[in-house]
C-alpha cells in the first residue's frame, strides 16, 4: 500500500490524555493492585513500587477514580481522616475497607506524576457532597472540609482540575439511575454548586451517543462543561466470561468511531464544539466479568467469577491491536478528543497484572509503551492508495465485517523534524507493506513493533511472548517496501 502524507495539513495536536487511565474499587484493582501495605514490593506508603514504575514508564497523563458504577453509591467523607471504618459497597456488594481515599489517591497520583480526575457520586449523592468534595481538595483553608483536609496531613490544597459529575447513570443497572430529564437539572445544580467553589475545575458529565440524552444534559448544563464523558466496551463479558477470538475482536473494530462521530456531530449542531471535548473516559475491548451482582445469593456466584478477569491468557494481540486502533481513532480526532481513559490499568482487564512476586505486563502495556514514547505530538494528514481490506467473522453473530487490514497514522513532533506513523496490520495471517513517497528517499527509518508469535500469543508468569521489539535502522530508498507483519503494531520512525 502507498501511503502520502502531508505534514503541513494538521489535524490537531494530540492532548497527552488520551493516554489515560481509570481504576476502580473493583476486585484488585486498589486493594491487592496498586495498593498493599505490608508487601515487600510496596514503599512506605503501601504502594506497589513495580506497579508505579511501569506506570512511569507509560508516562500515565490522567488517573480517573474512584469509579465506575462503585462511585454511585459511594461518599468520600467515609474514606479521609484518620478514623476510616468500613462502609459496604452497594455497587460490587462487598466491604471497601476505606483505607485508600482521596488522600491516597492524591499521593498516588504525585509518584505517578500524572493528573487527579476524579468522577464524583450522582446516584446516590447530591449536589453538596459533591461541591464538599471540591472544597476538600481544592480550597486553600476556607471551610471545614479545607481545614478537614491540613488536618488529615495536607496543607496544600490536592488541586484537582477535572472532575466529572456521575457515571452512567442513564443505565438502569446504575445504582441512582436518572431519567434524561431528571439528569440535566441534576448536573446543572451540581455543576453550579462544584464552580462556586473552584471555577476553575474542569467539568464533564456522564454522557452516550444517545441524542436525546445529550441534548437535554447540554441544554441545561452545557454552560458549565468542557467536557462530555462516553464509555465503550465492545466484547461484553459482564454475564458470561466468553471472550471472542482475534477474528471477532477485528470485526468489532469497524465501529470504533461511531460514537465519536455522534457525538461530535451533536456537540457541533449545537455551536458547542470549541467549548467541549470528548473524554472517551472509560474504553477496553473487553467488558469486565461480573454476573449476576444484582440477584445472585451466593459468594460462589457473583464473586468468585470475577477472578477470571485476571486470566492473563485473555489479553492478547487482538487486545493489543484493537488497542492500537482505539488510539489511532484518537490521534485522528485529536481536534475533539481530548482525553481518553483505558479500563482498568492495574488488574482485571487492565494493562498490568499484579501477583505476589511481581508483575505481568500485558500486550496492552507495550500498545502504549509505543505510542506514549515514540509517536507524535501532532497528527497529520495521510491518505493511503489501494487500502487493503479483509473479511472478518464475527463468531459471536455469525456476521462477517469488511474492515481495513491497516489502520494507520501519521503525526509529526511539535519540537522537532521527523515523522512517527503508527500502522497496525490487523490481518491474522498475511503481512503487508507500506511504500512511501520518494520524497523519503535518503531518510534514516526504524521500525518499532509490539508483536507475539500468533495472533493468540499472550505473556503471564515466567512467559513473554509479546513485547516492544526495535528493528534495525535502515535508509529509505524509494520504492522500499516496508513490511508489516501479521498481527502486529508498529511505529515506524522517519528522521
Ligand atoms: O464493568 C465495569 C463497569 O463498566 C464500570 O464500573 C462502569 O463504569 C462500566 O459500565
Amino acid at each position: 500500500m502507498k501511503l502520502r502524507i502531508n505534514t503541513d495539513r494538521i489535524i490537531g495536536k494530540r492532548d497527552p490524555m488520551i493516554y489515560g487511565q481509570f481504576i476502580e474499587h473493583f476486585h484488585r484493582q486498589i486493594y491487592g493492585g496498586v495498593y498493599e501495605p505490608g508487601s515487600p514490593l510496596s514503599d512506605e506508603d503501601g504502594f506497589r513500587r513495580d506497579v508505579l514504575d511501569a506506570l512511569r514508564k507509560i508516562r500515565v497523563p490522567v488517573l480517573r477514580w474512584p469509579g465506575g458504577c462503585f462511585v454511585s453509591a459511594y461518599h468520600w467523607k467515609e474514606a479521609v481522616g484518620r478514623e476510616r471504618k468500613p462502609s459496604f459497597d452497594k455497587a460490587w456488594r462487598v466491604e471497601d475497607p476505606n483505607t485508600f481515599g482521596t488522600d491516597e489517591y492524591i499521593k498516588m497520583c504525585r509518584k505517578i506524576g500524572c493528573a487527579p480526575y476524579i468522577c464524583t457520586n450522582a446516584g446516590s449523592g447530591s449536589a453538596e457532597e459533591m461541591s464538599d468534595w471540591v472544597e476538600y481538595c481544592n480550597l486553600e483553608n476556607e471551610g471545614r472540609y479545607a481545614k478537614w483536609r491540613i488536618e488529615n496531613g495536607s496543607a496544600t490544597p490536592h488541586a484537582v482540575r477535572y472532575w466529572s459529575i456521575g457515571n452512567e447513570n442513564y443505565l438502569g443497572g446504575e445504582i441512582g439511575a436518572k431519567t434524561k430529564e431528571e439528569w440535566g437539572r441534576l448536573v446543572e445544580e451540581s455543576a453550579k454548586m462544584m464552580k462556586r467553589v473552584d471555577p476553575s475545575i474542569e467539568l464533564s458529565a456522564a454522557a452516550l451517543s444517545d441524542v436525546e440524552w445529550n441534548v437535554n444534559l447540554l441544554k441545561h448544563a452545557g454552560r458549565f462543561l468542557r467536557w462530555i464523558s462516553v464509555h465503550s466496551y465492545w466484547d461484553g463479558l459482564w454475564q458470561e466470561n466468553a471472550p471472542a477470538d482475534y477474528e471477532t475482536c477485528m470485526a468489532y473494530t469497524k465501529t470504533l468511531p461511531d460514537t465519536i462521530q455522534k457525538v461530535r456531530g451533536l456537540l457541533t449542531a449545537m455551536g458547542l464544539e470549541k467549548q467541549i471535548r470528548i473524554a472517551y473516559d472509560e474504553w477496553n475491548l473487553r467488558g469486565w466479568h461480573h454476573p449476576k451482582v444484582d440477584t445472585a445469593l451466593t459468594e460462589e456466584e457473583y464473586l468468585q467469577p470475577r477472578d477470571k478477569n485476571d486470566l492473563n491468557a485473555t489479553y492478547t494481540m487482538a487486545d493489543a491491536v484493537f488497542a492500537a486502533c482505539f488510539l489511532n481513532m484518537c490521534l485522528r480526532n485529536c481536534d475533539i478528543v481530548g482525553m481518553a481513559n483505558y479500563a482498568p490499568v492495574v488488574n482485571t482487564r487492565g494493562l498490568i497484572f499484579t501477583h505476589p512476586e511481581g508483575i505481568v505486563l500485558r500486550s496492552t502495556y507495550h500498545v502504549f509503551d509505543l505510542f506514549v514514547n515514540y509517536m507524535g505530538d501532532v497528527a497529520v494528514d495521510g491518505f493511503a492508495e489501494d487500502p487493503p481490506v479483509m473479511n472478518a467473522l464475527n463468531r459471536k453473530t455469525g456476521e462477517t465485517a469488511m474492515v481495513d487490514a491497516l489502520d494507520i497514522v501519521a503525526t509529526r513532533w511539535s519540537d522537532r523534524d521527523g515523522i512517527a506513523i503508527s500502522a497496525v496490520n490487523k490481518d491474522p495471517a498475511s503481512v503487508h507493506t507500506l511504500v512511501l513517497e520518494p520524497a523519503y528517499a535518503g531518510h534514516r527509518v526504524r521500525i518499532f513493533t509490539v508483536n507475539g508469535p500468533s495472533p493468540d500469543a499472550f505473556n503471564d508468569i515466567g512467559r513473554e511472548e509479546i513485547s516492544l521489539c526495535a528493528g534495525e535502522p535502515l535508509v529509505y530508498e524509494e520504492g522500499m517496501e516496508l513490511r508489516l507483519a501479521p498481527h502486529s503494531v508498529n511505529v515506524i520512525q522517519l528522521s
